[in-house]
């Protein structure tokens, strides 16, 4: 009885924390980094969607938009989720589903116009792990586009 109720319990702890979603969901999920990556994320609104980049990619922005990715002692980054290369391997990322995205798939990610990707870290993707930042200006959001499209290969 016992041995049975502390499987039933293990059983439930694993899928609370996702650690074996096998036995939660008959799929299995999809290894972090995918490339192409499957996407469902919701489309801004026009206003957003149809922004370039104002941005140039000097030295200047792409290393502030790097800084920014990185997080430190002020902010939490981006690299915790989206790996330090931008792969989608952070070390949070096999937490998180969907999947964080991987900016280093270029088939995915340059198919994203640029007024999507400003919005999508400006308000999060709602019902998924990706937070909204509307601490971060337009300058920075938009030197973090930069370097997002550097990461791409
Ligand atoms: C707590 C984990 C987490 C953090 C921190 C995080 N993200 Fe995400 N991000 C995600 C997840 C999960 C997704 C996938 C959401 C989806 O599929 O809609 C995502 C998706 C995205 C997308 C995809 C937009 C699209 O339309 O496909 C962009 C851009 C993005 N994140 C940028 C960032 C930037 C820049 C930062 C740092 C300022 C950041 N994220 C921080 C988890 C995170």
């Amino acid at each position: 009885m016992f041995i049975f109720a502390h499987r039933r319990l293990a059983t439930i702890i694993a899928c609370v924390i996702g650690a074996i979603g096998s036995v939660c969901s008959a799929q299995p999920l999809p290894p972090p980094g995918e490339c192409p990556q499957p996407r469902f994320t919701g489309k801004a609104p026009e206003e957003y969607y149809s922004r370039k980049n104002p941005l140039e990619a000097s030295d200047k922005n792409l290393k502030a938009g790097e800084r920014l990715y990185a997080g430190g002692k002020k902010s939490f980054g981006c690299a915790t989720c989206h790996g330090k290369k931008g792969d989608g391997k952070g070390e949070m990322a096999s937490q998180f589903v969907p999947r964080p995205r991987n900016f280093a798939c270029a088939q995915t990610v340059n198919d994203i116009p640029d007024g999507q990707l400003f919005w999508i870290i400006r308000f999060g993707s709602p019902e998924t792990s990706m937070p909204a930042h509307e601490e971060l200006g337009d300058e920075q959001i938009w030197q973090l586009v930069l370097y997002l499209r550097k990461l791409a290969k």
